[in-house]
């Protein structure tokens, strides 16, 4: 029997998670013998795998479409990272067996960021979307200390009523895309409208010299709001190594390493192509 640490990813569907393909890199780099398996769950059936996995020795998880709301009622307590994004992608055992509910996709957007040297501090901030994947990263953000971060979405209530959460001394401001005032150093999109071959309706010019253009989406050809911004010869960036910054994230939370995640980035890219 393999008696090495337990992980998983749980989700509907889950074939063509890259997940298990990047811990099992983090694990070979760390030199730590760990397995990490991709799991389907029904959707009307993630506690009862969870349960399984948990009498299995499951160490830990994560959780990705659909489960990553309902995922919060497997914890016992939830960081407050994961209360503030409203959403669970990892899910901790801990020592005492206590299971506790964390986000990292925020912290996976930052390493990102940093890893590619963003205008953060002091910068003036877009991000385009107010979905779920947003509310995750206003603070990481925010922590970074922008001049100002302005969240434009197509439903303007969603954004202020992002805003109103994050309540940052007036250093957020939610609008709708007519309303994006000024020019940015760092515009995020996060909208899925990418997904749809689609681009919000977008003032120009948007983007300061030295600007960064990036989009949490990922894929074999950049998205269609990377190629709108490769037109302004700004530098584009895909949300590829988001996904790298959060599953480090996630394996720092249950094995107290940090692995490099420039090459498992760079292995992951050369797939893609
Ligand atoms: P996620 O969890 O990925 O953020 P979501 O919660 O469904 O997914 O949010 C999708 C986001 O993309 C929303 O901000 C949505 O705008 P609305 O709030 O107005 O629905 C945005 N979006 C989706 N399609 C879009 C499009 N064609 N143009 C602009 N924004 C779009």
């Amino acid at each position: 029997m393999n008696e090495a640490p337990l992980y998983a990813v749980f989700g509907n569907p889950i074939a063509h998670s890259k997940s298990p393909q990047i811990h099992a890199a983090f694990a070979e780099q760390l030199e730590e013998d760990v397995r990490y398996e991709a799991r389907l769950a029904p959707v009307d059936d993630l506690e009862g795998h969870w349960r399984t996995f948990l009498t299995e020795g499951g160490l830990g998880a994560n959780v990705t479409v659909p489960f990553k709301q309902e995922a919060a009622a497997l914890a016992d307590r939830l960081s407050e990272r994961a209360r503030l994004a409203g959403a669970v992608n990892t899910l901790i055992v801990t020592e005492d067996n206590t299971v506790v509910g964390d986000n990292t996709d925020g912290a996976g957007l930052l390493l990102d960021l940093e890893r590619l040297g963003a205008p953060l501090a002091g910068a003036r901030i877009l991000v385009l979307g107010a979905g779920g994947a947003v509310r995750g990263v206003i603070e990481p953000l925010l922590e970074t200390g922008p001049a100002e971060l302005v969240i434009a979405n197509r439903t303007v209530e969603k954004a202020t009523a992002l805003t109103e959460l994050f309540n940052a001394r007036g250093r957020v401001r939610g609008c709708g895309f007519e309303e994006i005032d000024g020019t940015f150093d760092l515009v995020i999109n996060a909208t899925s409208a990418s997904l749809a071959g689609a681009l919000p309706p977008l003032p120009e010019p948007l983007f300061n010299e030295d600007a960064l253009a990036y989009d949490m989406m990922y894929g074999a050809a950049p998205t269609v709001f990377l190629e709108w911004a490769q037109t302004f010869g700004v530098r584009c960036v895909d949300g590829l190594g988001m996904l790298v910054g959060q599953a480090a994230e996630s394996w720092y939370q249950w094995r107290g390493t940090r692995p490099d995640t420039a090459p498992v980035l760079e292995a992951l890219r050369a797939d893609l192509r």
